[in-house]
């Protein structure tokens, strides 16, 4: 009889904490598509949210360094790291092509997020947990690597660019060029540069079709980026692209461009524009990327 009670409650026992584990592994955050289990967090999935088109986009796009006091939210943190490294296609035998192209199809592009503090809304009054997290092509999910707001460190990583302090979201590019090189050796990491590129633009497209603005960040130090975001050794960090909310929504017309092409046909080039801020403290930038 003893053993009975005992083997029953020893079952009741196990049941409860099993369920416990589950629904706290389990616990969604109830917003939409988004679920979280455990550190991960299975993004919504990507699909047809922006109304421009790809040469609105092409026109509309710039480099943005102001950001308003907003979060964005988790449908645009997916959508731009699907336009980043995301499955377009199941092209057969295990392969699965991406939105980037890629030499020989080696994929070297691996995708960290810095996320700052309420810096991604994922319901009315949550947010993702601050941290760097790192991007899974196959999932379309992202798991969290380092917990905290970290942007102050990688604002100091990143010669002290405001824009990457001052951003919800830092998106980080690293590229493992072994991938690449092993395949086509030297010439393999000139691939890797212009894929790159590639992800790049597609990063700003998106980002600036989901109004919202990013900027392509170069100047930075490898080894304290790859600190921050705790990177593997092999994964080199290549490229930031901060991104939020613009302070200013550009605005720009295929009329008024129109009136630029006649007037360049002409011969006229003097414009009566100032030279733009942040276009100097760039050109400083670049100038001394050591100081
Ligand atoms: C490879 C590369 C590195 C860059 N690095 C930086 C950078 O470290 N900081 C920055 O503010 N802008 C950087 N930029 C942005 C350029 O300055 C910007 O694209 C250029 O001024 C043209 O302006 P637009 O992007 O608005 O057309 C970089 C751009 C590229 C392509």
């Amino acid at each position: 009889m003893k053993t009975h009670v005992f083997l029953i409650a020893s079952a009741l026992t196990a049941g409860l904490v099993a369920y416990v584990v589950v629904s706290f592994l389990t616990s969604q955050i109830n917003s939409g598509d988004t679920v979280v289990v455990g550190d991960e967090v299975l993004l919504p999935l990507p699909s047809k949210i922006t109304r421009l088109t790809v040469e609105e986009a092409i026109l509309l796009r710039k480099s943005i360094r102001e950001w308003r006091r907003e979060p964005i939210t988790i449908v645009q943190l997916s959508m731009l790291l699907w336009a980043s490294q995301g499955i377009v296609e199941d092209a057969g035998f295990g392969w699965y092509r991406r939105a980037a192209p890629s030499a020989g199809a080696t994929y070297p592009v691996e995708v960290y997020v810095v996320v700052g503090e309420k810096g991604v809304r994922v319901g009315e009054e949550e947010f993702l947990k601050a941290g760097v997290y790192k991007y899974d092509y196959m999932k379309h999910s992202v798991r969290l690597v380092k917990e905290g707001d970290v942007r102050v460190d990688l604002w100091r990583a990143s010669l002290r660019q405001d824009w990457v302090r001052d951003a919800p979201i830092t998106i980080v590019l690293c590229a493992i060029y072994e991938r690449t090189t092993g395949r086509y050796g030297e010439r393999g990491i000139r691939y890797v540069h212009m894929e790159l590129g590639h992800v790049g633009q597609n990063i700003y497209l998106v980002a600036t079709a989901l109004d919202l603005g990013t900027v392509a960040i170069g100047a930075f130090y490898d080894e304290e980026v790859a600190k921050v975001i705790s990177s593997a050794r092999n994964e080199r960090p290549l490229y930031l692209f901060p991104v939020g909310v613009p302070r200013e929504p550009h605005r720009a017309t295929f009329e008024e461009l129109s009136r630029l092409y006649e007037r360049l046909r002409r011969g006229s080039r003097a414009t009566d524009l100032e030279p733009r801020g942040d276009y100097e403290s760039e050109i400083r930038i670049h100038l001394a990327p050591d100081s």
